[in-house]
């Protein structure tokens, strides 16, 4: 067991730090500034029995053991409810999400549906990166299949068209540009499960002949392989068939997990405080990991 002060710190929000709410999205959130610090954080409150909150941290915690660019996370508590708080990577910038961009690009692109928008192709997300970024364009194609390695990695099925996007700068006369970090991890790491069931259904996935594979391969994504499919691809089958694709985009966001091991793994799961995340959904947020990570590696 880490020791105790091994846990991962908890801030405390003042009420005298908030700023304002944030509309987007579908948790209850807010902003708020620790007095005159540079950054802002959004607070998002998760729903009720649900982890949302460790899965925000620890899918932090791994993009960054692997180096992939993400939003910095904490635990963070607000008037005796438990959250997490994502820094502010917009700040005095302007974020382009994934809708406005591709509505730009592809014609009839429908950019108010969020759910089943089966033109949020990998195809259309390439190509609108290409439009956006020139002859920078395959830096940023490789950051995101870092994004699709990482999504694969933690079970992250929520890569919606809100849930990526451009930061755009503008400073001394010209306008810079660059891909969001990864954020919103909150649909990720089995937070879904609450704790009795989240037992029941381990064990009875682990009793069924597919064990973990069952769980963690029918699980449907936010991006589309072709416009006529009917649902998302799961993400661990999207890096796949991505790789097959586009070998040296997403070869080398493969090659960074690398960096994984179990034990680092575990490490970072159990640093969620003991009344944050039960020992049950610890250990079946590590399987997920690490059965993830085999698959992944065999690619
Ligand atoms: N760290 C951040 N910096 C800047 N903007 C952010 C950050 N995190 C979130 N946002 C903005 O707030 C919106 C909502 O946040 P987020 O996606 O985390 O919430 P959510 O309620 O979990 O969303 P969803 O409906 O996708 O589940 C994002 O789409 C983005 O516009
Ligand atoms: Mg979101």
């Amino acid at each position: 067991m880490s020791p105790k002060s091994d846990f991962y710190p908890i801030e405390t929000i003042q009420p005298e730090w908030v700023l304002e709410q944030e509309a987007l999205g579908t948790k209850k959130k807010f902003w708020y500034r620790k007095n005159r610090s540079l950054s802002s954080w959004l607070f998002k409150y998760p729903q009720v029995g649900v982890g949302q909150h460790w899965s925000e941290k620890i899918a932090a915690e791994l993009a960054s053991e692997v180096k992939i660019f993400r939003a910095k996370v904490k635990l963070a508590v607000f008037d005796g409810h438990k959250g997490s708080a994502t820094e502010n990577f917009s700040e005095g910038a302007d974020l382009y999400h994934g809708n406005q961009i591709l509505a730009g690009y592809v014609l009839g692109y429908d950019r108010e549906k969020k759910r089943r928008q089966s033109d949020h192709t990998l195809v259309n997300i390439f190509s609108a990166l290409d439009k956006t970024f020139n002859e920078v364009a395959l830096k940023y194609k490789r950051v995101m299949a870092d994004y699709l390695v990482l999504d694969a990695l933690i079970g992250n099925t929520d890569r919606h068209h809100e849930n990526w996007g451009v930061v755009r700068k503008h400073k001394d006369g010209k306008w810079s540009g660059y891909l969001a970090p990864s954020f919103d991890h909150a649909s990720s790491l089995g937070r879904e499960l609450v704790d009795e069931g989240r037992a029941k259904s381990r064990l009875a996935i682990m009793r069924s002949s597919g064990g973990m594979r069952a769980y963690s391969e029918r699980a449907e994504g936010a991006i589309f392989w072709e416009k006529t499919d009917n649902c998302g691809f799961n993400p661990i089958e999207l890096v796949r068939r991505a790789n097959d694709a586009y070998p040296s985009i997403i070869g080398p966001a493969l090659k960074k997990l690398d960096l994984l091991n179990k034990r680092a793994v575990a490490r970072i799961v159990e640093r969620v405080p003991r009344d944050w995340m039960s020992d049950i959904a610890k250990s079946f947020t590590v399987d997920l990991v690490w059965y993830n990570l085999g698959v992944l590696k065999e690619i």
